[in-house]
């Protein structure tokens, strides 16, 4: 099962490292260094076995190849998963962080990494100690830029507003309505902008303490996760988990636009062609979600302000979107088809 889900995968090279101090196993997937050097988050959780975990790190790892490459960033795709169990003491986790770090430093820039689902800044922190300087969005008491949760949640909302014009005409967000799913690193920071701009916002969680804290102290409307699907909306915004556009979901989808922060939002390819089918417009994960791999290694290591890298941000997803919108409109094609399009340009010219 592995070794199909790797002959099949058409990325460079999967390093593994089964972690024996506490039965984890990682896997960084390397699938480009066509434009630059592989750099992707490193994401750590419990998965129900490790096909399931390669397989999302292989995915994972191939979305950061397009999305560093529609923008024009000289970096390649890559992942890094550690594929945990369900508990572990903090001790415990900050040693395995330290075991990871020496690995990532070990591959000399092969792979550089930066937070995902499961990892914060404080843990890069922990990765960098073994793993300088390889490791992104440390905090800035550590030396580095910090989360990069709010600087993607820019762009996704950057994204939101340019489908919102192209579907309703105007980018006001006064009178759309729009529903995030998750309220994590990104969810929260884009409720944040969306209510300042407006719109009504309703949002959907399984983390009991953000549920309270966003239905009962900001009185937003909350959305149990099996009618996420069926719930009436302008915009879906997915800021979760990938999959969540697929043959079962798409068919109740009441919304207008699908455009969030979750990485693999398609289940399959062919789901595209689903939504243009019924008349959604999807603005594609990978270009809107761009944002913390953007601006992060921007401050890091090419000497970027924050305002700097707020509007390239803001500026490259507009763009990008409005390419990929005309071309899905002219060419009769669906929007992840364009973004494909648009990124594959960029590898034909580096040959
Ligand atoms: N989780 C980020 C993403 O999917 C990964 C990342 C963040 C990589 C910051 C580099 C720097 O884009």
């Amino acid at each position: 099962m592995m070794e199909s889900l790797i002959r099949e995968w058409d990325g460079e090279t999967v390093i593994v490292r089964y972690d024996r101090a506490t039965g984890a196993w990682i896997f960084i997937a390397i699938h480009s260094t066509q434009l630059g050097p592989a750099t992707g988050g490193t994401r750590m959780k419990h998965y129900p076995d490790q096909e399931a975990a390669l397989e999302d790190a292989l995915r994972l790892a191939a979305g950061m190849t397009y999305k560093f490459a529609v923008p024009g960033i000289e970096r390649g795709g890559g992942k890094a998963v550690i594929s945990i169990a369900e508990y572990l003491e903090p001790e415990t986790r900050r040693d395995l962080l330290r075991r990871y770090g020496r690995l990532v430093h070990q591959l000399g820039g092969f792979f550089y990494t930066g937070p995902d689902v499961g990892t914060s800044s404080v843990d890069m922190d922990t990765i960098a100690e073994t793993g300088a300087p390889y490791i992104f969005c440390r905090t800035p008491a550590a030396g580095g830029a910090g989360s990069s949760g709010p600087v993607t949640a820019l762009g996704v909302f950057t994204g939101i507003q340019v489908a919102c014009e192209h579907v309703f005409g105007e980018a006001s967000m006064k009178r759309r309505k729009v529903l995030v799913q998750g309220a994590g690193s990104v969810g929260d920071i884009l409720i944040k902008h969306l209510l300042n701009a407006g719109a009504e916002v309703l949002f959907s969680e399984v983390d009991d303490m953000l549920i309270q804290r966003f239905k009962d102290e900001l009185g937003l409307q909350f959305i149990p996760i099996e009618e996420i699907s069926k719930t009436e909306c302008d915009v879906f915004a997915p800021c979760a988990f990938g999959g969540v556009l697929n043959e079962n979901t798409i068919p109740q989808l009441r919304c207008r636009i699908v455009a969030g922060g979750a990485n693999n939002q398609l289940a399959h390819p062919e789901d595209a062609g689903r939504l243009r089918a019924k008349g959604i417009l999807y603005a594609p994960d990978y270009v809107v979600n761009v944002g913390g791999a953007m601006a992060i290694p921007g401050i890091e290591t090419l000497g970027w302000s924050q305002a700097d890298a707020e509007e390239k941000v803001v500026k490259s997803v507009r763009y990008a979107l409005q390419r990929i919108f005309e071309m899905a409109n002219a060419e009769g094609i669906t929007t992840d088809e364009a973004a494909h399009r648009i990124a594959e340009q960029r590898f034909s010219k580096e040959v």
